[in-house]
């Protein structure tokens, strides 16, 4: 018999959704090669645990599951916070400078490096990952992705015009080189390729016409773009499909939506854009530091979650302003507060693990502490700061408690980061 590890804490998981949790006070996970083997609360379940098991306590902590980032670009951690500009002119003056150096795989896999500890530092395990157009960015992702054993996403950028000639593929050697990143990486292990548009302005139809034919030739694959961030982008969409129906449809024409397309925003659609996401069951990766952070809009998760759209929580750096899926919580709040809703705590710490598990069809390896499923967790430290030691000693109840902890947390909360059931110490990487 293989020997098990326990980990003995404070515990929360969520089942199916964020009304239906498990939380033990003084709880007990227990892992069995990397996989979790049982959870329950700590005095039953150390009755019917091997006495050879060894324990770790976890004083003063939150075990939570993993967090899962939706959405987010690695090959812009060098723009984090810059100044003063809305999406498409983000776009020209930061971001495509940047994305052009990833030509470089010795600069693609420092990045790389760099951006992985930068996730696991915040307690994110998984992400969906847009690299570059260049098929080398994704080369060095995975390779990077894959010395640390998680489970990632990721896509070469498809895009065959209106950005910098350095940036563009065509048609054909976009599908192409998607086709032998796919072949090279999907299901290597934890890693899962995904076809990555990057948004309807920098694609001609024939282009989104060979990413549909990847989804159908390989049916597993996953798929990520944007989708109505931003009041310009909607208008230069409109100009630019005048035979669409709306921004949905100019992806839905080339059979680009289902249960593992992520469309990252979607902060100005239409009530049949949301039904027809519900219908084919697509995700929308909620975004909320970045929504804020380059003046995009207030994301409506009130109605999202009415038509039934599968969310998930993204960081979107580095139109995000953190890599921290606890901030985005701490904004995703504010944001559904100014429309005059509460987003309760177990609802955004359920989209921060399980949602965001199942946004992106991985809810099955992941997301929460079931049985058999891969073991990355996160223990959050309640003493964190004087702040946060001092306030959540005055909580009662867990709902509270965890209300003011996912408010006033970020990385400093992150105590430790478990992946596989192994701890993850980084070796940081100097950047220059
Ligand atoms: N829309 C198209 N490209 C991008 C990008 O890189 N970031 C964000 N936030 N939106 C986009
Ligand atoms: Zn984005």
């Amino acid at each position: 018999m293989t020997s098990l590890i326990a980990h003995r804490g404070e515990i929360i998981h969520f089942l199916t959704n964020d009304k239906d949790f498990e939380y033990f006070k003084d709880g007990l996970l227990v892992i069995e090669e990397g996989h979790i083997h049982s959870v329950g609360n700590a005095e039953e379940l150390l009755k019917k645990t091997p006495q050879n098991t060894k324990i770790i306590e976890h004083p003063n902590s939150l075990i939570t599951p993993g967090f899962v980032d939706t959405h987010v670009h690695y090959p812009q951690c060098e723009i984090i916070a810059s100044y003063g500009k809305q999406l498409l002119e983000w776009l020209e003056t930061y971001t495509f400078p940047a994305e052009k150096k990833f030509k470089d795989p010795e600069y693609a896999s420092k990045i790389a490096s760099f951006f992985l500890d930068q996730l696991l530092t915040n307690g994110t395990t998984t992400a969906m990952v847009f690299g570059t157009v260049h098929p080398q960015s994704v080369d060095a992702f995975f390779i990077e992705a894959q010395r640390r054993k998680l489970r990632m996403i990721c896509g070469k950028v498809m895009m065959d015009r209106n950005a910098p000639d350095a940036l563009l593929d065509t048609a054909e050697t976009s599908y192409t080189e998607s086709r032998d990143l796919i072949e090279k990486w999907h299901n290597k292990g934890r890693l899962r390729y995904a076809v990555t548009p990057r948004f309807a302005p920098t694609s001609t139809d024939e282009q989104l016409a060979q990413a549909g034919r990847l989804l159908h030739e390989y049916p597993d694959v996953h798929f990520q773009t944007h989708i109505s961030e931003n009041k310009k982008e909607c208008e230069w969409v409109a100009e630019l499909f005048p035979e669409r129906d709306n921004y949905l449809d100019v992806y839905d024409h080339h059979q680009l939506l289902g249960k593992r397309s992520v469309f990252a925003h979607g902060i100005h659609l239409e009530d049949s854009e949301f039904k027809r996401l519900a219908e084919t069951d697509s995700a929308l990766a909620f975004c909320p530091a970045s929504n804020l952070f380059i003046g995009s809009g207030l994301f409506n998760l009130h109605k999202a979650n009415h038509f039934g759209v599968k969310i998930g929580l993204g960081t979107d750096v580095a139109g995000g302003d953190s890599f921290s899926i606890l901030k985005a919580i701490n904004e995703a709040y504010k944001i559904q507060q100014l429309q005059g809703n509460s987003l309760s705590a177990f609802e955004s710490l359920y989209l921060a693990t399980l949602g965001g598990a199942k946004a992106l069809d991985l809810h099955d390896k992941i997301g929460n502490f079931e049985k058999g499923k891969e073991a990355d967790f996160v223990v959050l430290d309640y003493h964190a700061t004087d702040l946060m030691k001092f306030k959540l000693e005055q909580c009662d109840s867990i709902e509270e408690r965890l209300f003011s902890l996912l408010m006033l947390a970020d990385d400093r909360a992150i105590k430790q980061t478990y992946i596989l059931g192994d701890l993850y110490t980084h070796a940081k990487v100097s950047i220059g």
